[in-house]
């Protein structure tokens, strides 16, 4: 049986249940002819309680050259990037669940990923298969697609459906450990226009700036229009949408309303929703976050990357859409 170095970069929500789900699924892994062994986890502070044993443990970024694979579960954009350049110019591949560092790291990224070393389907819609999903639609024409992408802002919609305040809704999020104290990524629509420009890449083209992603948020929306868009039978959700308009691609995130019959608004999770020609209307929800639900999608590609398969690959770039705008109206 081979030795399968792993280097795990975060030993948080994430990284910690990633290590366990390992632990989890070692018949599986010894089964594929692999035994997995960690060469050390990247963490800040040693001191806090963690399911991780502590001679794994490092706050200093350690040699990653040594690894089979890194696994990047830190967050942000810089440190992240610092260290998996060097090792993805060595060859290794890289398995993340961060779509802030995919989205905004793109140019220095992107000739990895082209060479398919870099998997991320944690990135969206943790282990809900999104980006999977999407590229079994690569044998259809896309002509729109739709997403709840962010479970903070709809929790806390729902929540407003239920007549609190945007202000309360946060504070019970907050509360509830859904909500980050600092939350202008969620209720901004920033970090769906991370995932949605990841998407982007995937379905129509590589070179999707997260720059040309418009994004609006929730922070200013009353239960009144929420109350209104009910008793016109319909529900608003912050949608990240992907759709033609004036000959162009077009991916904006806001908050939208929706037939409540239509699955998108039925969704009890993250979603995504998709016409296509010839295949049709496509939809998929689940969970969207959590440690063991992101871990899963992590587990998923070191499976894929075992058995051979590619990381995930943007397409080339796919022909304008015919629609022409969403069918979901935004609000102000
Ligand atoms: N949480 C989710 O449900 C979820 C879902 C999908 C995707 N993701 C993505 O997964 C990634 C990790 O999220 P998370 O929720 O696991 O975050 P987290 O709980 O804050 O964990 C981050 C980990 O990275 C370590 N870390 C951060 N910056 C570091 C640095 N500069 N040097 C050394 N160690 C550093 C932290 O160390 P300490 O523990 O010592 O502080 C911690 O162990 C993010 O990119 C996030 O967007 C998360």
């Amino acid at each position: 049986m081979e030795t399968l170095t792993l280097a795990l970069l975060g030993g948080g929500t994430v990284g910690s249940a990633f290590y366990a789900l390992v632990q989890e699924r070692l018949e599986e892994l010894h089964a594929l002819g692999v035994s997995p062994r960690f060469l050390g986890v990247l963490v800040r502070d040693k001191g806090k309680p963690r399911a991780i044993p502590q001679d794994l443990l490092r706050v200093e970024p350690f040699d990653l050259l040594e690894a089979d694979v890194v696994v990047e579960a830190l967050g942000g954009v810089e440190a992240p990037l610092r260290l998996v350049l060097p090792a993805l110019e060595a060859g290794i591949p890289l398995i993340t669940a961060n779509k802030a560092l995919l989205a905004e790291a793109w140019e220095a990224l992107r000739p990895f990923a082209e060479k398919g070393l870099i998997y991320h389907e944690a990135s969206v819609m943790a282990g809900t298969p999104a980006l999977s999903f999407l590229e079994t639609l690569r044998g259809s024409e896309v002509l729109e697609l739709h997403g709840i992408l962010n479970g903070t802002t709809l929790y806390i919609l729902q929540e407003m459906e239920g007549g609190r305040t945007y202000a309360e809704a946060l504070a019970e999020a907050q509360r509830l450990g859904y909500a980050e104290a600092d939350p202008t990524l969620d209720v901004e629509g920033i970090d769906a226009a991370h995932k949605l420009t990841l998407l982007a890449r995937l379905l129509v083209d590589p070179g999707f700036p997260f720059a040309r992603v418009e994004a609006r948020g929730i922070a200013r929306l009353t239960p009144e229009a929420l109350k209104e868009a009910r008793v016109r039978g319909e529900r608003v959700r912050l949608l990240a949408s992907l759709y033609g308009e004036g000959g162009e691609w077009r991916a904006v995130v806001a908050p939208r309303r929706l037939p409540q019959d239509h699955p998108l608004a039925r969704a009890p999770g993250n979603a995504l929703w998709v016409r296509t020609r010839p295949l049709g209307e496509v939809f998929v929800t689940g969970p969207g976050a959590g440690g063991g639900a992101t871990a899963s999608g992590l587990l998923a590609d070191l499976f894929r990357l075992l058995l051979g398969g590619p990381g995930h690959r943007p397409a080339p770039r796919a022909r304008l859409p015919r629609a022409e705008g969403s069918p979901f109206s935004a609000l102000e």
